[in-house]
């Protein structure tokens, strides 16, 4: 299969391009970017050509992979599906379920392939324990957190405008939802959801299955924070998702594996656009629900504290010191 990278940011260079490049059943034809000299230059490192063009290397391939920011992913998807080209997209799909639904109308009328690469699903540790929980079922409730450090330190991703304007909720979301969904069942209501420090976000889902989560997701946490933990509760006991042990070369590999048994069996992958647009309306119901606990200054998690006053002032720290 001849594939095609749209984007030449720090993603396209850490994973797409080397996973397109080591991958045994493709043959990596072309990189596209907005700047056609980081265009020249990773094409030039992975032994492939640059094009000026998008639409010139839709021509030439039979799938493309996308590592661009969602808004522009979303509409360069639905381009290349028209043009009968199989997707190898990343997460989120989009930032708004209509331009989601766009690409899953796009792919359905075109009748192409369509694999999202929600990195836990490809990771075959992680993918292996979602399976059993779903499996086993009775789940009580959840956590997971999801905390990084994009704009402090030496993240590859510290200057990424989408992110900072979109947050943790589109960035991290994403993944945490990848996990849940599969073993807890579709998310029936957003029950709550609020801001924390920086762009955290706390969510508390009511999921199909019964069980309920709560999702804490965050850019900005401090360093000695970061980290991903997920936590099941229910009638078989307490679990933890179990640390991705490989980087994202060798997931994105499988999920090229996952696009191409796709396109040969003709059966869609559990995380293909369908997903990837569920993903993104869950995203939104939470977006809708933050919208909403906004103080009458207009900043973000300050509707709530008046919820949380004293009803007697008298309480707290000087009355006790004055007894
Ligand atoms: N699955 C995972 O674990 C994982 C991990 C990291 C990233 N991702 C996903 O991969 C995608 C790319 O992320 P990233 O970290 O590389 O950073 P990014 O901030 O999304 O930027 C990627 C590239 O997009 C280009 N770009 C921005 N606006 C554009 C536009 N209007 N038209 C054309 N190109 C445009 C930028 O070009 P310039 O260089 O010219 O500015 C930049 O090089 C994102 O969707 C992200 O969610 C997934």
């Amino acid at each position: 299969m001849r594939i095609g990278l749209l984007g030449t940011g720090p993603w396209a260079d850490r994973a797409h391009a080397p996973a397109l490049s080591r991958h045994p059943e493709l043959d990596f034809a072309g990189v596209w970017g907005r700047r056609p000299d980081a265009a020249a230059e990773l094409a030039g490192r992975h032994g492939t050509r640059a094009y000026a063009d998008v639409d010139a290397l839709l021509a030439d391939v039979d799938a493309v992979a996308v590592a661009l920011p969602p808004a522009v992913q979303a509409p360069l998807a639905v381009r290349a599906a028209r043009a009968g080209r199989h997707l190898l997209l990343d997460k989120p799909l989009a930032v708004t379920p209509e331009e989601g639904r766009a690409v899953t109308a796009a792919v359905r009328e075109s009748g192409v392939a369509s694999v999202v690469f929600f990195t836990a699903r490809f990771h075959p540790g992680t993918e292996a324990w979602i399976g059993e929980q779903a499996e086993r079922g009775d789940w009580f409730t959840a956590r997971a957190q999801w905390l990084g450090s994009v704009f402090s330190g030496d993240s590859p991703y510290a200057a990424s405008p989408w992110r900072r304007e979109k947050g943790a909720l589109w960035d991290v979301g994403p993944h945490a939802l990848s996990v849940l969904l599969p073993v807890l069942g579709d998310v029936r209501r957003v029950a709550a959801a609020t801001h924390g420090p920086g762009d955290t976000v706390h969510a508390v889902l009511d999921h199909a299955g019964g069980a309920s989560s709560v999702l804490t997701l965050s850019l900005t946490a401090p360093p000695a924070a970061a980290g991903v933990a997920v936590e099941l509760r229910g009638e078989a006991g307490v679990t933890l998702l179990p640390e991705g042990a490989e980087g994202p070369v060798p997931a994105l590999v499988r999920a090229a594996d996952a696009l191409l048994t796709a396109v040969r069996s003709g059966r869609p992958h559990p995380c293909d656009a369908g997903f990837g647009l569920r993903v993104t309306e869950i995203l939104a119901a939470v977006q809708a629900r933050l919208d909403g606990d906004r103080g009458e200054d207009g900043t973000p998690g300050r509707g709530t504290p008046a919820a949380v006053r004293s009803a007697d002032p008298a309480a707290g720290p000087t009355a006790h010191r004055a007894g």
